[in-house]
């Protein structure tokens, strides 16, 4: 059996276009080797990308214990720390989803709603006077207070204004492509000083780390089980000894949810806000529906919206926040869309070659979520929030969150968007994010229509 083609340009060149511009990378090579193909940056074993659903389906359905992805995952160790559902793999890997997931569904997730649409409104709020506004701080904004406030269940305070400073300024840093290129270049991490990228790195984590460790502190000197925010709930989890999580397991876990949902998710809010503005038609559909919803409509059925849903499923294809899946590495030798693969070779299941396959999805390039509408996609065709044990844990919580968000704004205002050139994909740390914050102009507050009935849905 053969091995997949592999790019034959040197290591170092496809690892620098790999930092800069990935999706051309990605785009470019699909073209010229197809659907899976091998790749070398710097000096990691081979990495092979792939974008047929077959062969993502033979990925997300081996044996888990043949793929690791835990070790993949080790230039997060700094940040995220050795007890992370990130670097774990295996039986500790599947002790932590069990204690992490519950808490990002059903009843317990929904009880986060009236938060949200109360927290969107109050940093959305200055919109109305100031003529002129930028999206994505906005809605880092939102996404950091929802984690803050719903998984460590802070409270207005000086430890909650601390850490929101100290973790937007390392979340910041840590999205830029010098940081991320310290990931490769393990010397550019060392600590030179606090103006080195290393040194301000150390001084922020520290500062962040104190304050975790001071909440966990007060929260098990006043234990309070009635509170239904997620520290409180892993503050009860015991494993199958009946073991508690130690502290530093909860710093890590902590930390994990923090970095993992709240870019992201205000990244696809950002993604959402421009698409929705830039093309009309869209627009006009989603308030259509919008505002058949009575005043005080509940949570659950703004979620349940049809268009309001494809709206943040379209987004989330397009230009997928999280454009591939984690890498999972080979444990013995086994075979994958026919090619043969060696323990330590390195799968990707790459999420945005994927989403832009013409069979799939006709015209990729274009925003339109009535594909969405039309027919149904296997979870190997759409996949933005990744598959198998390693699947997003957040994946309802953040569509929960955008659709909220997302109805609380249009419903309240009506916005223009004053960006005078297309917005582009740029990678964001390990993400695709848009290459401009996004300028809109606030041009007055809406009432839903009268006859808004009357108005065609799709
Ligand atoms: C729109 C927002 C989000 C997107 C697009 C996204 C996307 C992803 C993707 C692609 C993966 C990798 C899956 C794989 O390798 O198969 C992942 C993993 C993960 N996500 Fe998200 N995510 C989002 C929001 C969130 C939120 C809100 C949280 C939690 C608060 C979260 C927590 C995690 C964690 C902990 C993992 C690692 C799971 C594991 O390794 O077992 N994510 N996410």
């Amino acid at each position: 059996m053969s091995r997949p083609p592999l790019v034959p340009t040197p290591p170092l060149w496809n690892l620098m276009q790999w930092i800069v511009q990935p999706l051309n990378f990605l785009e470019r090579n699909r073209d010229r080797y197809g659907s899976c193909f091998s790749t070398r940056l710097a000096k990691l074993p081979p990495l092979t990308f792939f974008s047929d659903p077959a062969a993502i389906e033979q990925i997300f359905t081996t044996d888990q214990r043949q793929l690791e992805s835990g070790r993949a995952n080790r230039i997060l160790l700094r940040m995220l720390g050795d007890n992370s559902l990130l670097l774990l793999d295996g039986d500790r890997h599947k002790q932590h989803r069990q204690w992490l997931m519950p808490p990002f569904h059903g009843e317990r997730m929904r009880a986060y709603g009236e938060l949200i649409q109360q927290l969107t409104a109050s940093v959305t709020q200055s919109w109305s006077s100031e003529s002129a506004f930028l999206v994505r701080p906005a809605m880092q904004s939102i996404s950091l207070q929802v984690i803050l406030r719903a998984v460590f269940g802070l409270t207005e305070g000086d430890r909650y204004q601390s850490l929101k400073q100290l973790l937007a300024a390392l979340l910041d840093f840590s999205g830029s492509r010098l940081s991320f290129a310290t990931n490769f270049f393990p010397i550019l991490q060392r600590d030179f000083g606090a103006w080195s990228p290393g040194g301000k790195f150390d001084r922020l984590m520290q500062a962040i780390n104190q304050l975790i460790y001071a909440e966990i502190a007060d929260r098990r000197a006043a234990f309070d089980p009635t509170r239904s925010d997620i520290l409180t709930l892993l503050l009860s989890a015991r494993d199958e000894m009946g073991e508690a999580m130690s502290d530093e397991e909860l710093r890590d876990e902590l930390m994990t949810l923090l970095v993992a949902g709240h870019e992201t998710t205000a990244t696809a809010l950002t993604w959402a806000m421009y698409w929705i503005h830039a093309i009309p038609t869209v627009k006009q559909k989603l308030l259509a529906e919008l505002d058949q919803l009575s005043a005080d409509a509940d949570p659950g059925t703004i979620a349940k919206l049809p268009y309001l849903n494809a709206v943040c499923a379209e987004t989330l294809r397009i230009y997928p926040v999280g454009f591939i899946a984690q890498l999972r590495i080979v444990q013995s030798p086994m075979e994958v869309a026919g090619y043969r693969f060696e323990p330590e070779d390195m799968l990707i299941p790459c999420i945005y070659l994927v989403h832009h396959r013409p069979d799939l999805y006709p015209e990729p390039n274009q925003f339109r979520p009535e594909r969405f509408l039309e027919r149904q996609f296997s979870p190997y065709e759409y996949l933005p929030f990744g598959g198998s044990n390693r699947r997003c844990i957040g994946a309802a919580f953040a569509l929960f969150e955008m659709k909220l968000v997302l109805a609380t704004i249009l419903r309240q205002y009506e916005l223009e968007l004053d960006e005078p050139n297309p917005v582009k994909p740029v990678r964001r740390g390990v993400t695709i994010a848009c290459d401009s914050p996004i300028h809109m102009k606030f041009v007055q507050n809406r009432q839903p229509t009268e006859d808004s009935s009357q108005v065609a849905m799709v």
